[in-house]
């Protein structure tokens, strides 16, 4: 054990004189590839919409100033795509969960050059996170940069759920006008208990904004606890079983990232013990639900709507049944395409964020621990799970 652990810290103090060393000599001349979603017209005539293809987050003139390579492209599927052609001889590796270039274990295998993995926004599970690990690869996301922006998705979700807001808006579209049609599944907010599973910068911002509403309790399900001062301010009482704690919300939404641990942590057997008619709010990552469970659930009237960004395959397909999913009363469906965090004041946030990190990389300085999600000792964040 100890001979072990003594050459665990001999390999990673190692490891770090080489990063250091590294940093300093070879940061001129980089390959960096960058993965990111086509913007089309909307990119052209929208300059501040950073995280796309056309717009390539704001780094070129900055980065070939420096003499670094930098290759970017929406094409990420599939042996002869960009990203599976480019891989091989990158140095750092840019993503955005909105699009995401799925870096697995057999593509990380190919990636002899590859040093830095960064994610342009908040959530790494596009990034096999185990693998890097074990290739000493260093994984950073911009953390914080859109939380606020999810967190007000999910109140304006939670709202349009419990309002029956979608279903009215259709209505009057269609040219109808018959209010008990929806009023008679719309409610009021307060008085509800309302429940995260995840309590962390998103989940946590989530209660802060819902606090006006004088809900009947707010509730948190996540294995690391907050602390007594931060849950009397905030008014939320930890629940510490899951079934317990969904057995208890009118509303649950969910904040967590997706790992081993939450991969469709939202499943059947779980629904089963939702409240009849209780609203799921997802904006955490699509594969925390079960896609097929969820919409029977909502089909069959257990769950009385579900609303959310992410999908568990993006782009989704048109047939996904996400996409046509209503409860008996024909609502219950506030799904859109994954945009929560990438607001325009979300994307100056995590376009900014990726520059400081790659600058810090390049000068080899150290980096916001907060966006280091694998570092030089492995995982550097208890949000991945716990280990
Ligand atoms: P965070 O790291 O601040 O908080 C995550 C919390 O989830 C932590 O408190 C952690 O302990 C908890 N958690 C982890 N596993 C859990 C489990 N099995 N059960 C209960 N709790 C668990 O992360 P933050 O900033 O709040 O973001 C959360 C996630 O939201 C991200 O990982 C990402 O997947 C998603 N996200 C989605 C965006 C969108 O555009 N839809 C944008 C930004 C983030």
């Amino acid at each position: 054990m100890l001979a072990s652990a003594r050459t665990g810290a001999i390999q990673a103090s190692v490891r770090n004189a080489q990063t250091a060393a590294f940093s300093k000599q070879a940061s001129r001349g980089m390959k960096i590839v960058a993965i990111l979603y086509k913007g089309g017209e909307a990119a052209k005539q929208e300059p501040r919409l950073l995280g796309t293809v056309e717009n390539e987050l704001g780094l070129r003139t900055w980065l070939e100033s420096q003499g670094h390579e930098y290759l970017v492209s929406d094409d990420k599927e599939g042996a002869n795509s960009f990203l599976h052609k480019n891989i091989h001889d990158a140095d750092i590796v840019i993503t955005t969960p909105f699009h995401p270039g799925y870096l697995t274990r057999e593509l990380l295998d190919k990636a002899k050059n590859l040093k830095l993995c960064v994610t342009a926004g908040v959530g790494s599970d596009h990034v096999d996170l185990n693998a890097a690990a074990e290739k000493s690869l260093e994984v950073m996301e911009v953390t914080g940069s859109n939380v606020v922006s999810v967190a007000e998705h999910v109140v304006m979700s939670i709202l349009l759920l419990v309002r029956n807001f979608v279903p009215a808006h259709e209505m009057i579209e269609r040219g109808d006008w018959a209010v008990s049609d929806i009023a008679r599944n719309a409610f009021d907010l307060e008085g509800k208990v309302v429940g995260t599973i995840g309590a962390g910068r998103i989940g946590q911002r989530v209660l802060q904004r819902l606090a006006p509403f004088n809900c009947k309790e707010f509730l948190y399900y996540d294995y690391n606890a907050l602390l007594p001062e931060r849950e009397k301010e905030l008014g939320a009482r930890r629940v510490a079983d899951l079934k317990d704690f969904v057995s208890q919300c009118d509303v649950v939404t969910v904040n967590a990232p997706l790992h081993d641990g939450t991969r469709h942590l939202v499943n059947k057997d779980l629904l089963a013990h939702f409240k009849k008619g209780a609203w799921l709010v997802n904006t955490a990552r699509g594969a925390i639900c079960n896609a097929e469970d969820v919409a029977a659930a909502v089909k069959a009237g257990q769950l009385n709507g579900y609303a959310g960004d992410v999908w568990n395959v993006q782009p989704a397909p048109k047939e996904h049944p996400w996409r046509y999913m209503k409860n008996p009363l024909g609502g219950g469906n506030g799904m859109v395409p994954h945009y929560s965090g990438t607001t325009l004041d979300a994307q100056l946030r995590y376009a900014q964020g990726t520059k400081e990190i790659l600058q810090n990389f390049f000068e080899g300085k150290p980096q916001i621990p907060a966006n280091v999600i694998i570092g030089n000792k492995g995982y550097a964040t208890s949000s991945y799970g716990q280990r």
